[in-house]
């Protein structure tokens, strides 16, 4: 990879619902970084709800939105960054988060991941839960292909993830 000088972000990645943004945001908070949602930046950049953009644009459109949103993370220094949940089917997202940082996954329970999903109307990929289940297997192999680091979340409380999790700051 081309390592981006002085960028030490650090990517959470994992299936929908694994409270990646409530860990960053949570994490940025105690530790005094910046934290930032892809998914928002996104839909910043686009000026359109990420549900709109997979509907009027189609997902392949929306991974590349999503790889500039990252390309725009080199110039800012140690953030805390809460990755969409299909951020590693992108090569290029994946590229630019080792060039930029360390990709950690947060590795849930498709379980507790189905129970967190209450907004079918914001969550595009999810039709049914069938459809969730699918894409869970199917993405799984990426993330552990993707990620430095591992933090398993299943049997644990918000408190002792946030501790594991800071332990990387
Ligand atoms: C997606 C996950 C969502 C969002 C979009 C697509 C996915 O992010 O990027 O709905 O493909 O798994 P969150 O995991 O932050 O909800």
């Amino acid at each position: 990879y081309v390592v981006h000088e002085g960028c030490d972000h650090i990517f959470f990645v994992g299936f929908l619902g694994a409270g990646k943004s409530t860990l960053a945001r949570n994490l940025g908070a105690l530790f005094n970084r910046d934290f930032v949602d892809t998914d928002r930046m996104v839909e910043r950049m686009a000026k359109k709800t990420v549900c709109q953009i997979f509907h009027e644009d189609g997902e392949a459109r929306f991974r590349e939105l999503e790889a500039q949103v990252l390309e725009g993370l080199a110039k800012r220094k140690s953030l805390l960054v809460s990755c969409g949940g299909g951020i590693v089917e992108g090569e290029r997202s994946c590229e630019l988060m080792h060039a930029m940082g360390t990709v950690v996954f947060l590795d849930g329970d498709v379980e507790d991941s189905l129970r967190q999903i209450q907004h079918p109307e914001i969550r595009p990929d999810f039709k049914d839960e069938a459809c969730a289940r699918r894409l869970y297997r199917a993405r799984r192999p990426l993330y552990e292909q993707e990620a430095d680091l591992r933090i398993d979340i299943r049997h644990k409380s918000f408190e002792q993830v946030t501790s594991e999790a800071g332990q990387l700051l």
